[in-house]
């Protein structure tokens, strides 16, 4: 029996699959490196001594996916596969729909017609929208205000509806909230094209010079230091959060959304001062504008997660920021 890993070889895609690996797991990875590189496998091997099976296909060419559940005898599936660049999700809407949404009903139906029903599902916190107060906790209600956003919404619906109608479905629909940081050993980490747009990517090329000033967001928010506060998690910690949602595959029947989060709020400033102390390197930063669309305050309320899959985040804020820094320091240009 094997695993099929829909986006393996990405940032989050590639910590799990070490993790899965390191429980003797056979992994068939499917992505279409539109956000990858077939870099990332050797580096795999080197963390683990094992190796995975690697097809270069998009999720939604159905005949691919099909030759996949054909070839190999899959028994779950952990689908990360999609594009998350929040801004180009407003100027490329129907990219965003089309690979996410359509992708992910193909990969059902073809996981339906194997009769292949469980799933593991990489959702966010983004479904939350504006104006839940955090700790958001999953009786809230969802809403989305970009296209990014809408797909993981529309998936997630789908996801419930297609639970509803067959109750041998068992989905865990996993709401990350900020990944960041790398595996310990600093062979693979997040290896954004161009400029990035998350804060810890930007931190760390500024860091290893190949960026010159971050800007901050705004600092008249309603928080401790008027920047924005984030629930930043360790890639490991909600790559072992993915393993526990496997193992408790077998006693969901139904859609679950799970919070993967640490609970704890880190305002910009924070994660800023921190990155300059564990990196000795400065951060020149100036204060900028509020970024359209963001909110205040972002953090989770994770006890479903500690409670149904007994999994909490392990790893402290320095931690992340070292093991981030260890990545970016060893790999400036990332997997090149
Ligand atoms: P990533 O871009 O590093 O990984 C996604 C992978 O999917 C890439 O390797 C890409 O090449 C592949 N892919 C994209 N479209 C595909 C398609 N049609 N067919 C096959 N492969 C395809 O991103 P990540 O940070 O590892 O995110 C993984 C998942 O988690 C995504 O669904 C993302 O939306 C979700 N998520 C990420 C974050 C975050 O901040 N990183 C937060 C919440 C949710
Ligand atoms: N920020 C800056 N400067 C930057 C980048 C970010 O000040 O150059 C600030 C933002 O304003 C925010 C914080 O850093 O206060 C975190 O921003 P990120 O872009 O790293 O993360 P977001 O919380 O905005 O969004 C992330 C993912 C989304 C996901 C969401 C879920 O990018 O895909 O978390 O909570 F939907």
């Amino acid at each position: 029996m094997s695993l099929l890993i829909t986006g393996g070889t990405g940032f989050i895609g590639s910590h799990t699959v070490v993790e899965l690996l390191a429980l003797d797991k056979d992994i068939v990875i499917v992505d279409n490196l539109a956000n990858s590189s077939t870099l990332v496998l050797d580096r795999i091997k080197q963390i683990t001594g094992k190796t995975v099976t690697f097809i270069e296909a998009d999720i939604c060419d159905r005949q691919a996916m099909q030759q996949v559940f054909l070839t190999h005898d899959i028994d779950a599936v952990v689908h990360f596969a999609g594009l998350k660049a929040v801004g180009e999700s407003s100027t490329m809407p129907l990219s965003y729909y089309h690979n996410n949404v359509a992708g992910s009903i193909t990969l059902l139906q073809v996981m339906a017609e194997h009769g292949v029903k469980n799933l593991v599902f990489s959702s966010s916190a983004t479904v939350y929208g504006e104006n839940n107060p955090s700790p958001l906790d999953e009786t809230m209600p969802t809403s989305a205000t970009n296209p990014y956003g809408q797909t993981k919404l529309m998936i997630e619906n789908i996801l419930f509806d297609l639970a509803k109608s067959d109750e041998q479905w068992s989905i865990a629909c996993l709401r990350y909230f900020n990944p960041i940081g790398a595996h310990e050993s600093g062979l693979i980490g997040e290896n954004p094209n161009g400029i990035p747009n998350n804060l810890l990517p930007y931190v760390s090329q500024v860091a290893v010079g190949r960026l010159a000033q971050l800007q901050v967001f705004g600092d008249d928010y309603p928080t401790p230091d008027g920047t924005g506060v984030r629930d930043y998690i360790h890639v490991v910690d909600l790559a072992q959060g993915h393993v526990k949602a496997l193992e408790k595959l077998k006693d969901i029947s139904g859609c679950v959304p799970i919070n993967l989060g640490t609970g704890n709020g880190t305002s910009v400033l924070e994660i800023v001062n921190t990155f300059k102390d564990i990196s000795g390197q400065d951060i020149p930063y100036h204060i900028a504008p509020r970024r359209a669309g963001d909110i205040a305050t972002v953090y989770a309320d994770a006890s479903v997660a500690n409670n149904l899959l007994n999994w909490h985040a392990e790893r402290d804020l320095a931690t992340m920021i070292a093991d981030t820094w260890r990545w970016q320091s060893q790999n400036p240009n990332g997997f090149e």
